[in-house]
This record gives structure tokens, C-alpha cells and sequence, in this order.
């Protein structure tokens, strides 16, 4: 139906009138582009006049979110409603970060004052550890910690702890932290490879304390601890819970006092916030981890109280569900240039697709779009020499998030301004691309003529017309790391309403979780697998069956 005078353009109607428009053109045609299509807000720039975009389609959007109840289900989020309807369950990260003592209610209940007592523990423990009055059995202050979790027990504190590793803040920090994740025997082994089992103490972070590779590990660290430890001593005193499984976390042999609290209504992959924090703190003291919380704080005040037109995490949350739903890009890639954002990519990977990864809207029925993209990335300028090839000249177009700290934490020359230009040329570059009177006259200009000319433009052209966002951030701080995490967390949220899918649970993942107990049964102890198994994973279970030792 064409638009008429009193109702504006549909989605799908501005979406195929640019269809047939260039980004170029939409620049040329609007001389204010960017100042319309940038937004500054505490000293961030972020710039979407790079996407497939304009302010028609923004404003289309925000019509479209309203219809999907955006405003409704952001307070619903804060107030602590069950925005998790397949688990009943709140979904309160927030809480963790809220920088007032105001009363936030689940179940009629404040959940303020156990936040705050879990707060101060945490700093008391970090305190310790980094004062050395945190002893092991043989009277030896603890020397490092070895983090074990996996999946939102360990991507967050392990990219916090890599990103502001070296930030000033952690200048005094005599305990070294590590993470151990996988089930692979190899990621304990490195990690232990070099320590001193009367100095190193172990954090086992599992919500649920069943987490098979974490139990895993955990069992494995105490074996190492035991077969090194003095006769008599208690291995128990080496470790420290953070679990809502206190009765699990005890029976593994850790005291009450050593476990940390997590809550139903704080999903994993949003857990960093936490005591599932607790190694940011050891690891950067107590006030490094007060300030990444206040900076998320700052941006759940922004995305709650900042019109949609001005609202950082809505208009990105906006610009990334019509790139998928309406524009239907399967990818997305986040190009930190930031070396210290190198783990952000895996981070956003399970925050991301774990959340909004869904085929059935919050209603049980069947999504007909995707809800999202798959999410990749790696920092820049590492990248440029990978994948920006397929970026520039693939078949496929795929939005790419540069992520632009302006700042360098350890100057050097030149470098930090290689490293922003760098960023800047290459959204440029996927904007304008290059083509083939360019190339040609590049050649002929060093010298090349007639017909080996023209066989040599067709390789070298790049079709450009790329949609990108540049994210602009003054430094990268705990608190501006705060921000940014936040940030994320909440655009996903804002893309997932849009899809009436619900963000908060991950059953996909419980599916895996299910079915491996059958076959470390069959490959252990020979068991039959059950009738339901597969042709082809029996056939498997045999190979390597047949290949043990
Ligand atoms: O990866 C699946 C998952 O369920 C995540 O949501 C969660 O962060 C992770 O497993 C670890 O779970 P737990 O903290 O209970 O060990």
C-alpha cells in the first residue's frame, strides 16, 4: 500500500526505496546526514549515518518499538517483573550495579540490602587477597587465583580483567588471576603449569553448581591441590564459591563463609555484575570494580529516562533488528580497535546469541524473521588482515560495529593515531569502495596500458555501498568498560522486544547439556546408548570407542 499524507511510510515500504539507493547517495542528498544521524551523549560519539538508514526509517522504528511495547517492557525490566516468562523469573542485573540504596522489589522483597552485604564481601575478600591476609593451609599468602566457570560464569570477568589488566588501577595488585573454562584438560593444565599449589587459591563460579565442565575442573583443581598439599591440610581452604547452589558449593567441601550468593533473577551471561565479579576486584581492587559498576549504572539511567530519539541503546538496538529483520543480514562484526577489547567479540557472542539466538516469540509462536544475526569479530587492526578481505569484496554484506577508544593507555609514538585512522578508513572505505575508472586510472598512473589494463580493473574494484557504526569512546576505563558492557546488554534487550522473543533463557543450551551424559556413559563404562541415538553418532561412539588406550 503507498504511503498516504497522514500515514507514514511502513518498514517494508522504506525499505524498498533504499533498496535502490546507495549510501553514497543518501549522503549526497542530505547534507546534514551525519549531524542528524550521530548522537553524542558523555563524551561518546556514535555515528549511524554509516547504516541503511534515515531519520524516516528511525522514526518508523520507533513507532514500530512502541507497538512492541518498548517503553512497557523497559519498566517492567526495572522494576523487577518476571521478563523471563519461560523461567518465571525477573531479569534484575541492574540491581548489581544501582548506584542509590532505592528499594527494588521481587516478590515483594528488597533485594538492595542483600546486594550491598554481597558488595561488601566481595571487597573484604579482594582486600584480603591483595593485602595477603588471605592465607592458604600452610600459612602462605594466597600468590594467584584461578577463576574456574564457563559461559556467563567466565566470558565477563575474563574480559574485564584482560581489558583493564595493565590500566593503572591494578598497578598494585600482588595476586595474579587466571580463568580456566573448558572441560579440555589442557586449559587446567596451562594454567596451573607454573604455580604453587600453597599459594594459589580457586573461585568456583557455577550458578548452578551442575555445570559439568566447571565440577570438572573444580575436581581437578582439588586433586592437584591434594596430591601437593602437607598431610593434614585442608585443601577446602584453597577455594571460594560464588553459587545460588550454596547446599552443592558445601557438599563439594567449600565452607559457607567462602560462598558468594548469585540470585535467580540475574541470568548468567548478565551475572559480571555480580560476585561472579569477584576476580575483577582481586584482580583491580575494590574501586576498580565500583566504578565499572557505576558506568553501567550511568547508561541504565540514560536507556531509562532518555527519549528514543536521543536513547543510545534503543537507536542501536533499533539500527541492528532492521539490519537483520528487515534488510535480513545473517552477520554482524564487532572490530574492537582496542587491543585490550580483545575478548569483547566471545563476550558479546553468548550475550548476543545467547539471548536473542530464538525461533519462537515469548508467546510460543514460530518467529517468521530471524531475531538476529550471528555475531563475529576481532580487533582491528588484526582483522584488516583476515576477514576484511570477505568484508570488502565477499558476495554478502555484513553491518560492522567499530568500536574506537580514542585514547591510548600506554602511548607510543605514532601508534594510538595508525590505530584510529585505521578504524575511520575502513568504515570509509566499505562506504565508498573503489571503483573502476579509479582503479584504472591508479594503473595507468603507474604505468600499466592496453588490454592488460583492462584485465587487471575487475579483481580490483571493491563495490563499497557497506553499512557500518562507529562507536567513538574517549578511553577505555573501568567506567567507560562499564558503559560499553551495559550498552550492549541493554541494545539486545531492545532488539529482542522488537522480536517479542524473550532474552532471558538459553534452552537450546540445556539440549547439548542433555544429551552428553548417554555417550560419556557409553565411551566410560560401555553403556548402551539409548534407542533414540542416531546412525551416525553411534557410528561415531565406536570409532572412538575402538581408539581408546
Ligand atoms: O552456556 C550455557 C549456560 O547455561 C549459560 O547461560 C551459563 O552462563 C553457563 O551455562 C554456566 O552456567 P553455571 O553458572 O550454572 O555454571
Amino acid at each position: 500500500m503507498p504511503a498516504t499524507a497522514s500515514q507514514p511510510p511502513s518498514l517494508e515500504q522504506l525499505r524498498a526505496k533504499l533498496s535502490t539507493t546507495t549510501l553514497a547517495q543518501l549522503f549526497e542528498r542530505d547534507a546534514d546526514r551525519f549531524a542528524q544521524l550521530s548522537l553524542g551523549w558523555d563524551g561518546w560519539l556514535i555515528d549511524l549515518s554509516k547504516e541503511r538508514i534515515t531519520t524516516d526509517v528511525i522514526a518508523a522504528l520507533i513507532v514500530e518499538s512502541r507497538q512492541a511495547g518498548l517503553e512497557g517492557w523497559i519498566r517492567a525490566l526495572f522494576s523487577g517483573e518476571r521478563v523471563n516468562p519461560s523461567e518465571g523469573r525477573p531479569a534484575l542485573h541492574m540491581a548489581l550495579r544501582q548506584q542509590s540504596d532505592d528499594p527494588l522489589l521481587v516478590d515483594g522483597v528488597d533485594v538492595l540490602p542483600g546486594v550491598r552485604a554481597a558488595q561488601t564481601r566481595i571487597a573484604a575478600l579482594a582486600d584480603a587477597l591483595r593485602s595477603g591476609r588471605r592465607l592458604g593451609a600452610t600459612g602462605l599468602p594466597i600468590r594467584h587465583v584461578v577463576h574456574i566457570g564457563i559461559g556467563g560464569s567466565d566470558l565477563g570477568p575474563r574480559l574485564v580483567c584482560d581489558a583493564l589488566s595493565g590500566s593503572g588501577i591494578d598497578a598494585d595488585s600482588p595476586v595474579g588471576v587466571r580463568f580456566v573454562s573448558n572441560v579440555d584438560p589442557e586449559h587446567l593444565a596451562r594454567a596451573l603449569q607454573d604455580l604453587v599449589p600453597e599459594t594459589t587459591l580457586f573461585v568456583v563460579v557455577s550458578k548452578t553448581f551442575t555445570t559439568q565442565e566447571t565440577l570438572a575442573n573444580a575436581m581437578g583443581a582439588r586433586a592437584w591441590l591434594e596430591g601437593s598439599l602437607p598431610p593434614g591440610s585442608s585443601a577446602g581452604q584453597h577455594f571460594i564459591g560464588v553459587s545460588s547452589n550454596v547446599a552443592a558449593a558445601r557438599a563439594f567441601g567449600i565452607a559457607d563463609a567462602d560462598v558468594l550468593p548469585m540470585w535467580d533473577w540475574v541470568g548468567g551471561r548478565y551475572s559480571l555484575w555480580s560476585a561472579v565479579g569477584l576476580p575483577i576486584a582481586i584482580r583491580l581492587g575494590a574501586r576498580g570494580f565500583t566504578e565499572l559498576l557505576a558506568g553501567a549504572a550511568s547508561i541504565d539511567d540514560h536507556f531509562r529516562n532518555t527519549p528514543f530519539e536521543r536513547n543510545l541503546p534503543v537507536l542501536l538496538g533499533l539500527v541492528g533488528w532492521w539490519n537483520a529483520r528487515l534488510l535480513r543480514h545473517a552477520d554482524r562484526v564487532v572490530v574492537p580497535y582496542s587491543h585490550a577489547l580483545g575478548l569483547l567479540p566471545s563476550f558479546l557472542q553468548q550475550l548476543v546469541l545467547e539471548s536473542n539466538g530464538k525461533c519462537v516469540r515469548r508467546d510460543g509462536e514460530p518467529l517468521r524473521q530471524p531475531s538476529c544475526a550471528a555475531l563475529w569479530g576481532m580487533t582491528g587492526t588484526d582483522g584488516q588482515h583476515a576477514f576484511f578481505q570477505w568484508l570488502h569484496q565477499g558476495v554478502t554484506e555484513a553491518p560492522v560495529e567499530f568500536i574506537v577508544p580514542l585514547r591510548a593507555r600506554h602511548p607510543r609514538g605514532n601508534q594510538q593515531t595508525l590505530l584510529v585512522a585505521n578504524a575511520l578508513a575502513q568504515a570509509q572505505a566499505l562506504l565508498a569502495g573503489r571503483d573502476a575508472n579509479t582503479v584504472r586510472d591508479d594503473l595507468a598512473g603507474r604505468g600499466q596500458a592496453g588490454p592488460a589494463l583492462e584485465a587487471a580493473i575487475a579483481a580490483r574494484v571493491c563495490p563499497g555501498n557497506r553499512a557500518s557504526t562507529t562507536m567513538l569512546l574517549p578511553e577505555l576505563d573501568a567506567r567507560r568498560l562499564g558503559q560499553l558492557l551495559a550498552l550492549y546488554e541493554h541494545r539486545t534487550f531492545v532488539e529482542a522486544v522488537l522480536s517479542g522473543i524473550n532474552p532471558f533463557d538459553q534452552f537450546g543450551v540445556e539440549l547439548g547439556k542433555t544429551l552428553a551424559p548417554p555417550i560419556i556413559a557409553a565411551l566410560t563404562d560401555d553403556a548402551p546408548l539409548p534407542a533414540r541415538t542416531d546412525d551416525s553418532t553411534r557410528g561415531l561412539v565406536a570409532h572412538v570407542r575402538a581408539q581408546r588406550p
